[in-house]
């Protein structure tokens, strides 16, 4: 029997599915790329903009007839839209036979278990479960949920309060994933950063001490975190960052407006100035930090001179990428009884704040042309350097290998490369060398 997943959103859902993923494979399901030969339709939605809860509505709509094909076709809902719209879905779309909300993930597998012994036994379970983790990058949920409130956002909604993962339960699974080939971990959380543990003996563990000690698990190579929150990026944290040489120097902040009134309408807890400080902290730490964000325009009050210090922000921080999202209102959060602006006007900030963005991330790719990045092989001819910029290179590697590349053109955001592996054993990987490297 083979299942198909279909996931929206953000990385903790791609998180997500995979941990669902994983609890299917091991009650002996298979996984397939083809919805056609499926049992089991797993939709994994997202609801932090109305359009991504929208276009998932609209599957969920066309997957009518999926369903009429064979009665034995289930059809899986979970997730943030799920979480936030169960009545909705059960009531406006029959077809459906589970809902389980973001909430729930955790119980998918024995909610998954009664909706199997619900299937006919003549399916034919396809017990050779391939081993998902054959990825040179994972990613780790380390902490689930939020406890701010900022007045756009509906996650702590569909997610709920903060919740963190034991700290041996996380090392347990980062050694696992190394077993199966991967190199380059990311840890997950909405407010990744916030992490901490109450141990025992009064010893408290916190976001730096968790690094360091994903760090030390053997064959890890390379850490990476989304999504930090500015607030808990402490000294402890940035020192942190700069001192264990497996942490990468590419950074995610959002940092969604650059117009302090704004940054409190929303209650994001720090202003432009300070966000600026912990910017120039971090760049002293780490000369070479790749720092990307995300901003929201149109957000409701935000005046044409607010949006320009946003646009000056961009220019200020030189930011190496970012996200620029028009402001959705969802309904429940405090933001979505203001008044809203014009579409016209949204989408004419939206364009303006995108061309910025775009600007200045090339003039900050041009410095990388004729540098060398040590790159990691994720897929045959494409890696990724320790600042997360993808690369595609002059040749086709086996995944997992580390290799020095030149960089020769910074034009798109996905840079290119020469290797400088010419003549070497490959079998020997050598530090000292240009042949392709292992993590030391
Ligand atoms: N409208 C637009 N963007 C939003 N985000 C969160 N909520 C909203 C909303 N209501 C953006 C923020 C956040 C990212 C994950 O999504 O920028 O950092
Ligand atoms: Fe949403 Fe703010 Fe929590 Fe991020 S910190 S998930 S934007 S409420």
């Amino acid at each position: 029997m083979k299942y198909y997943v279909r996931t929206y959103g953000c990385q903790m859902n791609v998180a997500d599915s995979d941990e669902m993923s994983r609890l299917l494979d091991a009650r002996g399901l298979g996984p397939t790329d083809d919805p056609e030969v499926a049992s089991i339709y797993l939709m994994n939605t997202c609801t932090v903009r109305q359009h991504a809860e929208d276009r998932a509505f609209s599957e969920v709509g066309r997957l009518k007839r999926w369903k009429a094909a064979s009665p034995d076709r289930k059809l899986v809902i979970t997730g943030c839209a799920a979480e936030r719209t169960r009545e909705f879905l059960e009531d406006r779309f029959p077809h459906v036979d589970l809902v389980v909300g973001a909430k729930s993930i955790g119980d998918f597998g024995p909610i998954v278990d009664r909706l199997l012994e619900r299937q006919p036994t003549d399916l034919g379970l396809d017990y050779a479960a391939g081993a998902m983790g054959d990825r040179v990058s994972a990613f780790v949920t380390v902490m689930r949920g939020c406890n701010y409130s900022c007045t756009y956002c509906i996650v702590p909604y569909v997610r709920g309060r903060e919740s963190y993962r034991p700290m041996d339960e996380i090392l347990d699974e980062v050694g696992m994933r190394v077993e199966e080939g991967t190199r380059d971990f990311t840890l997950l959380g909405q407010t990744v950063n916030s992490y901490h543990r109450n141990g025992g003996r009064g010893r408290h563990t916190d976001f730096a001490a968790l690094l360091e000690a994903v760090a030390g698990v053997p064959g890890v190579g390379r850490i990476r975190f989304i999504s930090p929150h500015p607030y808990y990026m402490t000294d402890r944290v940035i020192d942190a960052m700069a001192s264990i040489p497996a942490v990468c120097e590419g950074l995610h902040l959002p940092v969604q407006s650059g117009s302090n009134s704004v940054l409190r309408a929303m209650l994001r807890n720090y202003t432009r100035e300070q966000y600026v400080e912990l910017v120039a902290r971090l760049r002293d730490a780490m000369p070479r930090l790749v720092l990307s964000t995300d901003l929201i325009v149109g957000f409701p009050g935000e005046s044409d001179a607010d949006f320009e210090k946003t646009l000056s922000l961009v220019e200020d921080v030189g930011f190496d990428w970012a996200f620029v999202f028009k402001y959705s209102p969802r309904q429940g959060t405090p933001a979505a009884g203001l008044p809203s602006w014009p579409d016209d006007i949204v989408e004419a900030r939206h364009r303006e704040c995108l061309e910025r963005v775009e600007r200045i991330a090339i003039g900050n790719r041009s410095r990388f042309v004729g540098t060398t990045q040590e790159v990691l092989i994720e897929d045959g001819g494409f890696g990724r350097t320790r600042g997360n910029y993808k690369v595609r290179v002059d040749g086709d590697l086996p995944a997992g290998e580390l290799v020095d590349v030149v960089i020769t053109n910074a034009e798109r955001a996905t840079l290119e490369g020469m290797m400088k592996n010419t003549s070497c054993d490959a079998t020997t990987p050598d530090r000292s060398s240009n042949c392709p490297k292992a993590f030391g």
